[in-house]
């Protein structure tokens, strides 16, 4: 953002204050005198101060949740809680959303933020943003299933995938447990793709996305405020 908006959103005061301002050489960036107003600079990454004065705007949000099963990951619904509704009211800012979407039945990692463009190139297909699932199914995977879900797996409609990573955990007759790593988003797709294998998904949780994992010490239903560093690391790669 602009120096001069950032100090207008901040309610600095008025354009004329604010060149004031800085023809009295009373802004700095991070200790720098600023060198113009049309500068950019983002406050939520840098300190802004004025005469002295941190500036404080309300930036982007970002919180990393880990989704129970029975939550919806949508802005709103009629029948079922959704993730909004897990966080506390002071955080439940305008805009938010969750980056992608989790069956209801699905658990785990779900990235929300209010910033609209990067969560939207996170979900861009160009990115392959990876995410990972812990899968449990109802039947045995045999030492060929690797390659099957490698050499890109085929819906019954025709859909392919692209190839997806999968490493096997433990595997009986009746239940199996796996991993699996995949870089697009569509619709129900870790369940259909062990469909087309031959087995159905009874338990699925997404245990990574996109460089950030499902940390122990985070409880289904509880999140955190992504930290600066990682904000910068998601600035870097989709801003
Ligand atoms: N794939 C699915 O089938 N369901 C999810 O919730 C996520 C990925």
């Amino acid at each position: 953002m602009r120096l001069d908006k950032c100090l207008e959103k901040a309610k600095i005061g008025s354009k004329k204050q604010i060149k004031r301002y800085f023809a009295s050489r009373q802004i700095t960036i991070d200790g720098s005198l600023a060198k113009k107003l049309s500068q950019i600079v983002d406050p939520e990454l840098q300190q802004v101060e004025v005469a002295g004065r941190s500036v404080k705007i309300t930036g982007a949000r970002y919180y990393l949740l880990n989704k129970p099963a029975g939550v919806v990951s949508a802005c709103s619904d009629a029948h079922f809680p959704t993730v909004l509704d897990l966080l506390r009211e002071e955080d439940r800012v305008d805009g938010l959303f969750p980056i992608g979407r989790l069956d209801r039945d699905t658990e785990g990692l779900v990235l929300l933020t209010n910033n609209g463009p990067l969560g939207f190139r996170m979900l861009h297909p160009q990115h392959h943003v990876a995410k990972t699932y812990y899968v449990e199914v109802n039947d045995a995977l045999h030492p060929d299933a690797p390659a099957f879900f490698d050499n890109g797996v085929t819906f019954l409609d025709g859909t392919t995938c692209k190839p997806a990573q999968l490493t096997i955990l433990s595997s009986q007759p009746g239940h199996s447990r796996a991993q699996i790593t995949i870089s697009e988003g569509k619709f129900h797709q870790v369940k259909k793709m062990f469909l087309a294998y031959g087995v159905k998904v009874t338990y699925l949780k997404r245990i990574s996305f996109g460089g950030f994992n499902l940390e122990d010490s985070l409880p289904a239903g509880a999140y955190r405020q992504l930290s600066q560093e990682e904000i910068k690391v998601l600035k870097k790669y989709f801003d």
